[in-house]
């Protein structure tokens, strides 16, 4: 048996190192977890995505007594995006969070399922959607959402 090593290619910056557009969807990410309904868990989380055309949109994470109800701040802005203008392709995605003493140190970074959602918005485009998550002593930098998904299920899988 031998070992198999995966890479993955992460870039580590802070804000006023990203460009302009970069910074302002970071921008928006913070701002928009004032839209987040945490009642439960206290931890409210920001997504802002930038559509092709350059028109950002919000998400915000929106939580439930029925736990499963809720929704993780990035599939709400996908999904969002994805319903109001489905022939955009997603350019980059920026998310932040807040915990009780503010925005979260290290990047946040996206549960499993979102990462799978973000994988098939990749894969329905064939465009890598750029993601940034924010920490307050740094921002991560990923080409696309597979720098998180090492062997990745997609549709194409299923024919291999
Ligand atoms: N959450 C997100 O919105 N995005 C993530 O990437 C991680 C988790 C939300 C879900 C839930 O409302 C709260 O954070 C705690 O898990």
């Amino acid at each position: 048996m031998k070992e198999i090593k995966l890479e993955i290619n992460i870039q580590y910056c802070q804000v006023d190192e990203l460009g302009d557009e970069d910074q302002e969807l970071v921008k928006v990410a913070k701002e928009a977890t004032q839209n987040s309904y945490a009642k439960y868990s206290h931890f409210c989380v920001g997504a802002a995505i930038r559509l092709q055309d350059g028109r950002i949109m919000k998400g915000a994470n929106q939580e439930n007594a029925a736990f499963p109800s809720g929704l993780c701040a990035e599939r709400t802005a996908i999904f969002a995006a994805q319903a109001n203008y489905p022939e955009l392709p997603i350019a980059a995605l920026a998310i932040a969070a807040k915990n009780e003493y503010g925005f979260t140190g290290e990047p946040v970074t996206p549960c499993g399922a979102c990462r799978q959602v973000i994988l098939e918005i990749e894969d329905r485009y064939k465009h890598p959607v750029k993601i940034m998550l924010y920490g307050t002593h740094g921002v991560y930098v990923l080409k696309s959402i597979k720098d998180l998904m090492p062997l990745c299920f997609v549709d194409e899988n299923m024919s291999k």
